[in-house]
């Protein structure tokens, strides 16, 4: 029986344990169990985190092992190599498909019957080998993707337009890595189109830095693991918002790594299309409108996908 108030968190690493702070300053759980390798480090991000309880929700937090995730609801995977300097996500996969199919096989064996929510790099390969290894139907297996994208294109945006960020509906979709795409045809502001809204604001086509932007988004994490090493809080937080949409079955749409089968007419394979998430994770895929050359640039990124899962699929 699984216990909707329950997650696991895999991998307590910057990432794994920004998510479990997150998580515990959020109170979207009452228990949470977390997993490493290094069992050691658990118990020390175990114990750090639950000195804070007292100031923020009634949880449980403590380290533990495969046996004690069966009835939770959420299994958040974040073991693996992370980028250093210079690497592509891409560049990770040999060594975290291995790591994958490990974690997977003891998922398995604990007869865990929650939702796999992959955060691991290359997400969109990871995703799709947990859903492969586990033979988990495919709503219940998905990965970050491009919800840490799409918030940095809303950041972006909002500062560029001088306005909120959570005014800003926009996606990034495709890849969460180099060959991701934004989708320009259908961003707006509270349902004004961008270049309206641009007019309404002041301002002139030439100030248009879309295609800036769009640099920006896709490059942030080279940028900032160039400055500080990794990057983890932006990641934590679209993970929390993430959770809070399975665990609240709030049904929002939220651009998650998920299996394709038929959508755009791909098959077969995960990118980051925007779906509507509740307590049955994946509920929906939503195949959003695009313009012939988002599309194509859509079709681009599945082409990169496709030649990585080739390789490591065999
Ligand atoms: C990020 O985009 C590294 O995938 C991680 O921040």
């Amino acid at each position: 029986m699984v216990n909707i108030q329950k997650t696991a968190v895999i991998g307590c690493g910057f990432v794994g344990s920004t998510i479990a702070y997150t998580l515990m300053q959020r109170g979207i759980f009452s228990e949470m169990v977390l997993i490493d390798m290094n069992q050691e480090k658990a118990k020390g991000e175990a114990m750090d985190l639950s000195h804070g309880l007292p100031f923020t929700h009634a949880m449980d937090i403590y380290a533990g092992d495969y046996s004690d995730i069966r009835d939770a609801s959420l299994i958040i995977i974040t073991a693996g190599a992370n980028q250093k300097e210079g690497e592509t996500r891409l560049d990770l996969v040999h060594k975290n498909t291995k790591i994958m199919k490990s974690v997977i096989q003891n998922i398995k064996e604990a007869e865990c019957e929650g939702i796999l929510l992959v955060v691991s790099n290359p997400v969109d390969i990871l995703t799709y080998v947990a859903l492969k290894e586990s033979g988990f139907p495919q709503n219940r297996v998905i990965g970050s993707g491009t919800v840490l994208d799409t918030a940095r294109l809303k950041y972006l945006l909002g500062q560029h337009l001088k306005v909120d960020s959570r005014s800003v509906h926009a996606f990034i979709i495709g890849e969460h890595g180099d060959s991701e795409l934004a989708v320009w045809s259908s961003a707006n502001v509270s349902g004004i189109d961008l270049e309206h809204f641009e007019e309404i604001r002041g301002m002139k086509e030439e100030e248009r830095p879309w295609s800036d932007i769009y640099r920006e988004v896709r490059d942030s994490a080279y940028e900032i693991i160039e400055r500080k090493g990794a990057t983890y809080y932006g990641i934590g937080i679209a993970v929390a918002r993430i959770a809070e949409c399975i665990v609240r079955d709030s049904r929002a749409v939220l651009p998650v790594s998920v299996l394709l089968s038929g959508e755009y007419g791909l098959y077969d394979l995960c990118l980051s299309i925007p779906a509507v998430l509740g307590q049955n994770g994946a509920e929906q895929v939503l195949e959003i409108e695009l313009d012939d050359s988002e599309k194509m640039q859509l079709e681009e990124s599945a082409k990169e996908i496709n030649k990585v899962l080739a390789e490591i699929m065999g």
